[in-house]
Parts: structure tokens; C-alpha cells; sequence
């Protein structure tokens, strides 16, 4: 690629990465991740996590990206000044790999879900049938493998159009929909019967559920929202104008995804309790409760096919996002076209997707410390190689990084005079990488 692609307009950039940042991660997995580390206490940490570590690692990928204009490997080559980190861009390679692999099997479930809501498969049942019902499917080997793979070749489709017309379009129009319904699921969940006992669940700290575990997770979660710590953002980095603001975008990103995640509580729990579901469900939970919830709405099956349609689009723009960063590599690196890299990418997500599909079934007594395929991509790619990955962009843009560049990138040349610009280095510098630092030992000591 001699000419680098550019997104076109201001919005367009921050829909994008926006869109990059509001997934499946919001909506599935801050729920369950709540319900199962005990609801308030764990949103504390989380907020705290995207405060101290996720910002200033969204900022640092941001000026690596921008100020590089190159793929993770590329940009660690051409900024560094030392050689041979830029191996560490394979490591982000990988981990693009395995976050592609498990989270394209719940893309496939919620394919299954818009196909069940348009067939009206879900009228009528009671919350046990919607349970069977989750549990049926996952175990079937061929439905749950072929919607994965069928996922994948629809996000194919999306990166082989490039970057412009395929990201941009659709995450401008779609995103803003998803919040408008979001927040009408929200207020429909406001009253249930047993909205106060969801709601204080999600919002009353109880600090005796904190633990090594509970704070690795909302750690692992904050990083998995943010899509920060494999370079999706640096990527996406490279593409900005110069005259984007960096800071704003940064800002931008984590509000929004923040806000989504928090509505996404606000609409599952009332309802987890309302229909006897066990907040600790873990992965099934919202395909558990969902469904419930428009049972009990008004023409509930075209807020079904609704809500799960946007779901989707939310996805597939994450996907996209997590996909995009190792094509850039593939295309740059190995100087693969950039139908190949996409191919190339989508060949090893099938088939390791396949494989973490199977984990809900025939392979589910195949485990590697205790944990499924499934979970053990889940757990290692969020929970080690994102923070590993946000620590060593923190400390790669707080110390060895040129401080006159830093400040160039964000204040772009000296044209913004952002009052947080102090405070935000610091953070980067210092406390983003100590606190991930003492997680990690909470957590394994
Ligand atoms: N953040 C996305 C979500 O919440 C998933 C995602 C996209 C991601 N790009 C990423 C996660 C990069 C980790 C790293 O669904």
C-alpha cells in the first residue's frame, strides 16, 4: 500500500472506532461478567479500570498510530529506538486471532437468534423453554459451527470493499439506532416486577464480593470494551487527519462505550431477576433473558428481529475493527494484497472459530487448565494480552517515545491547547502501567 487510506470525514473516524469499541463486549459480556463477580462492586472497578489504564492506553495507541501512519509492527519499527520490539506486534497478531475466533461464535448465535425471532421460534415459551432452548442449539455441532463460518464470510465481504466505504457507511447510520433502542429496552425494563432488585444489583457495591479474580476481570473487561491493548486502535489511528483531535476522540470512545455498557445492565438485570435467571449464568445469560424481554412486549417478535439485527451490526463493526489491525500487518508486512490478507485472516478465524464453537458441545470435555476452548481464548486474550499489550503502549509512548512528538500528536503541532494534556502524560507514564502492574500481582498472588 504506497497511498494510505484515509477515513474520510471527521464523524466517519469517530463512528468507526466508536463502533470498534461498542460490541458484543458492552452488550453479552459486561452483564455477564457482572453477574458473575457480583454486580455494583465489579462496575466500581470497572469504571475505575477504564479511568486509570483504559483512556491513557486508548491515547497511546492513538499517537503511535497517528504519528506512524503504519501497522502495529511498522509503527513499533519506525518509532522505536531500539530494534526487535517490533516482534511485539506479533504477539498482537495473535491475540486478533483468538478475539476473532470465539467472539465470531457468538456472532453466530445471535445470526441464529435474528432467524429464530423472524421464524417467531421464541413466542410462547417460558423462560426454562428459552434456556432449553439456548442450550439445544450451542450443543448442536453443525448449527453453531456453520453460523459461525457464515458469520465470518459476511465480515470477509465487509473487509474485502476496504476501508471507507465499507466501515464508514454502515457504522454512520447504525450505531446511533442501536442507542435509540437500547435505551427504549431500558425504560421498558424500568418496569418490571423486580426492577429495584436489578437495579440495586448492578449499582450497590457490596465490597466483600471484591476479589483477585473479580478485579483481573473488570480489568480484562475495561480492555475488551475500550478495544485497546491489540492495536485496533493504532490501526485505526492511522487512519485519522491530521487535524483530528486525538484527546476528544479518546474521550469520545470511552463515554460512549461506558454509557452503552451501563445501559446494557440497566435493561438485563431487572430482567434477570424478574425471570428467575441466575445473574451468575456466565456467556448464555442475555440469550437466556433476552428473549424473555420481548416476549412480554407488545408485537415482541419484531423487537426481537430488531434488536438483534443491531446487535449484529454492532459486532461486525468490532469485527472488522479486530480484523483490520492483522490485515494491515498481513498487507504491510508480508505485502499480501489486501483480498489475501483478508482471506488469509478469515481461513484461520474459521477454522479456530469452528474449534471454539464446538467447545458448547462435542468438545466440551476437551480443557486446558479447566477452561474449554471457548473460555480459554475468552480468558488468556482479554484478561493477559490486552493489559500486557496496554501496558507496553503506555510505556512505549511515556518513555521511550520523542516527548516533542507525543505532544505534536496531541496537540497537533500546537494548534490545541487541551488543559488535560498534563495530568492525561502522567497517567500514561506512571499510573496506567502501575496499575496494571498491581493487578496482575493482585491477582496471581
Ligand atoms: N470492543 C469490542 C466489543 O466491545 C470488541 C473489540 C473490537 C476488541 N476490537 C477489539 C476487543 C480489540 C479487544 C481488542 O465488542
Amino acid at each position: 500500500m504506497s497511498e494510505r487510506a484515509v477515513f474520510a470525514t471527521r464523524i466517519g473516524a469517530i463512528a468507526a472506532t466508536v463502533g470498534s469499541a461498542v460490541g458484543l463486549g458492552n452488550i453479552w459480556r459486561f452483564p455477564y461478567e457482572a453477574g458473575q463477580h457480583g454486580g455494583g462492586a465489579f462496575l466500581l472497578i470497572y469504571l475505575a479500570c477504564v479511568l486509570v489504564m483504559g483512556i491513557p492506553v486508548i491515547v497511546a495507541e492513538f499517537v503511535i498510530g497517528r504519528a506512524s501512519r503504519k501497522n502495529v509492527c511498522g509503527a513499533l519499527r519506525a518509532l522505536s529506538p531500539w530494534r526487535g520490539l517490533h516482534f511485539f506486534g506479533y504477539l498482537c497478531v495473535l491475540a486478533s486471532l483468538m478475539i476473532m475466533s470465539f467472539y465470531s461464535v457468538v456472532c453466530g448465535w445471535i445470526l441464529e437468534y435474528i432467524m429464530q425471532a423472524v421464524r417467531g421460534g421464541m413466542t410462547g415459551h417460558t423462560s426454562q423453554q428459552n434456556a432449553e432452548m439456548f442450550a439445544q442449539f450451542v450443543q448442536n455441532p453443525w448449527r453453531s459451527v456453520m453460523w459461525t463460518i457464515l458469520f465470518l464470510l459476511l465480515n470477509y465481504l465487509i473487509l474485502r470493499r476496504g476501508l471507507k466505504r465499507g466501515i464508514e457507511r454502515l457504522s454512520n447510520v447504525l450505531m446511533p439506532l442501536l442507542a435509540v433502542l437500547l435505551l427504549a429496552f431500558c425504560l421498558n425494563s424500568l418496569f418490571m416486577p423486580q426492577v429495584w432488585q436489578g437495579l440495586s444489583f448492578l449499582f450497590t457495591p457490596d465490597f466483600s464480593q471484591i476479589s483477585p479474580r473479580m478485579v483481573v476481570g473488570a480489568m480484562g473487561q475495561a480492555f475488551f470494551s475500550l478495544s485497546v491493548g491489540l492495536s485496533c486502535l493504532l490501526t485505526y489511528a492511522s487512519y485519522f487527519k491530521e487535524n483530528d483531535s486525538l484527546l476528544r476522540n479518546a474521550t469520545m470512545v470511552a463515554v460512549f462505550d461506558t454509557l452503552v455498557a451501563i445501559l446494557a445492565g440497566v435493561m438485563i438485570f431487572p430482567a434477570v431477576f424478574s425471570y428467575g435467571v441466575a445473574p451468575e449464568a456466565g456467556p448464555k445469560l442475555i440469550f437466556e433473558v433476552l428473549p424473555s424481554i420481548f416476549q412480554q412486549m407488545p408485537v415482541g417478535g419484531l423487537w426481537a428481529v430488531m434488536f438483534f439485527a443491531l446487535l449484529f451490526v454492532a459486532a461486525i463493526t468490532s469485527t472488522i475493527s479486530v480484523s483490520e489491525a492483522s490485515i494491515a500487518f498481513f498487507c504491510e508486512e508480508w505485502g499480501m494484497s489486501r483480498n489475501r490478507a483478508s482471506l488469509l485472516n478469515t481461513v484461520v478465524s474459521m477454522i479456530f472459530g469452528s474449534l471454539c464453537a464446538l467447545s458448547f458441545g462435542v468438545m466440551s470435555g476437551f480443557t486446558i487448565a479447566g477452561k474449554t476452548l471457548f473460555e480459554l481464548f475468552d480468558y488468556v486474550a482479554s484478561n493477559v494480552f490486552l493489559p500486557v499489550g496496554g501496558m507496553f503502549f503506555c510505556i512505549f509512548v511515556g518513555w521511550l517515545l520523542d516527548r516533542k512528538l507525543v505532544k505534536d500528536q496531541l496537540t497537533n503541532h500546537g494548534t490545541l491547547s487541551p488543559r488535560m494534556l498534563k495530568p492525561l502524560i502522567f497517567c500514561v507514564r506512571y499510573v496506567a502501567p502501575a496499575a496494571i502492574l498491581a493487578v496482575f500481582l493482585y491477582g496471581i498472588l
